[in-house]
């Protein structure tokens, strides 16, 4: 008797007879012998069949199946090297086929070059390809090594709210939407805030789900919904938060390559650059950067790089300036010390130096930028309530913040890690919308 396997553990099962449900990804006709490339959700195999070995109406029906109908083949598993799939290197002889539902028309996602318009408009057809596809497996490897992690080192899941009464990370990118009674609420663009309640609870948590931004930018960084963990811990200052960020990602990154090889496999990854992420990080204050930067700008013939680095102090990096900074680095690289003035209003002044916060940036290296963004908190009541002041915040909507700072008071700090960034990092992609299965960005909301 046959039995009903998954592809990825096609290599248990060479000599026997299996069954795999799927869809057909691609067939390549040679008349009497068919080539089909079926995949299952779990990879995709090469069935081949020949026509002496099948019943003459199910080979007609095997050698006309349209394009991603839904299908049963039963057949013997040989391994052999040069059989494409993934994982790849083993095939099925087929010995009974048996079609579901036979595609209807033709299938919009064809097996040719598409515009990303059209494969975005398409992307509910798009994320059976075997590049989306393997993207979104990694995808869903690194959310379960972020909780892994986390849930092994002690940290607490405490849910955080997605409708909230004020900003987090500034009032420029709010989505607001109508609330009962006149009131307007707002889309979390972090859960931060009620993580710092959190802590005074559990000593140290994290929430994870969607954030959003009404980002005006159209950057292959940005979406206008991400998803981001976000750790924050008592009794933690600056430096205590690098150490914990760097086992962190590198955690991530190691459970990756074990984990996903064939998807980094088939996605071309260099993985050579992802064995080196290991703790710890190279760390350099703003300051320093800046000057790195002003050296790139001495260095460089090209106009055009030269007027992209131009930044003065006080201003937060673009995405040229962190991508010259990591090119210089084959870890990623820690940035710390901002300018306050280019900061969120919660951050913890650098002591004796105002002007600058105990804030730090994770850079991924290769070119890919910022993917966390930490800081140590303000833990003076009164400090807060002036930078709050400050910021033209609404300061009752941050009453019960502000509380937080009255009954027993920590150093604490906390940080986000962006997960389509860190996707697209270790996918080695170029745009952060194929990090997310549906991405939202100022120009998409559709499918
Ligand atoms: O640096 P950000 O804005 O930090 C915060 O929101 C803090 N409250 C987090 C904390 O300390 N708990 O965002 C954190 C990360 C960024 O480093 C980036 O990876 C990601 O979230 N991110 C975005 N990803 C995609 N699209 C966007 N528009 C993003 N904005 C931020
Ligand atoms: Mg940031």
């Amino acid at each position: 008797m046959a039995r009903l396997i998954r592809v990825e553990e096609i290599a248990r099962h060479v000599g026997e007879e299996v069954i795999i449900q799927g869809w057909v990804y691609n067939r390549t006709d040679k008349g009497k012998l068919q080539f089909l490339l079926v995949r299952d959700g779990s990879g995709f195999v090469q069935c081949v069949a020949f026509r002496k070995e099948l019943p003459e109406a199910i080979f007609e029906q095997l050698a006309h199946i349209p394009q991603e109908s839904s299908v049963r083949v039963t057949g013997i598993v040989r391994a052999d090297k040069r059989a494409p799939g993934i994982p790849g290197g083993y095939e099925i002889g087929v010995t009974g086929f048996e079609v579901i539902q036979a595609a209807q028309g033709d299938y919009p996602v064809a097996l040719k070059e598409h515009g990303v318009d059209f494969l975005l408009d398409h992307r509910h057809l798009w994320i059976r390809t075997p590049r989306q596809w393997a993207i979104l497996r990694i995808r869903a490897t690194v959310i379960r090594a972020i909780r892994d992690w986390l849930d092994g080192h002690g940290y607490v899941n405490v849910d955080t709210p997605i409708l909230t009464p004020a900003a987090c990370e500034g009032t420029t990118t709010l989505f607001e939407t109508p609330y009962f009674d006149d009131e307007v609420a707002y889309l979390t663009q972090s859960g931060q805030l009620y993580n710092e309640a959190n802590i005074f609870a559990f000593g140290k948590v994290y929430c994870f789900g969607p954030t959003f931004r009404a980002e005006k930018s159209k950057t292959r960084r940005h979406l206008t919904e991400f998803w981001m963990v976000e750790p924050e811990i008592a009794f933690c200052d600056l430096d205590q938060l690098m150490e914990i960020e760097e086992q962190f990602v590198s955690a991530i990154v190691q459970r990756v390559l074990e984990e996903r090889a064939d998807e980094l496999r088939y996605l071309g990854r260099d993985t050579a650059a992802l064995e080196r992420i290991t703790p710890p990080f190279p760390r350099i204050s703003y300051d320093e950067a800046l000057e790195m930067l002003a050296a790139i700008r001495a260095e460089t013939d090209d106009p055009r790089l030269k007027q992209l680095l131009a930044i003065e102090w006080g201003q937060d990096f673009g995405s040229p300036h962190e991508t010259e900074l990591t090119k210089r680095f084959d870890k990623p690289l820690f940035v710390y010390g901002y300018p306050t003035e280019a900061k969120a209003f919660y951050m913890e002044p650098w002591p004796g130096r105002p002007e600058v916060c105990k804030s730090v940036d994770l850079l991924a290296p290769e070119g890919y930028g910022e993917i966390i963004g930490g800081s140590e908190r303000i833990s003076d009541p009164d400090l807060l309530l002036e930078r709050i002041r400050e910021e033209n915040l609404p300061e009752e909507a941050f009453a019960w913040y502000i509380d937080l700072r009255r009954y027993g008071s920590v150093p604490h700090s906390g940080f986000g890690l962006g997960i389509e960034r860190t996707v697209a990092w270790i996918c080695g992609i170029e745009h952060v919308r194929q990090a997310i299965p549906y991405p939202r960005t100022i120009k998409r909301l559709y499918p």
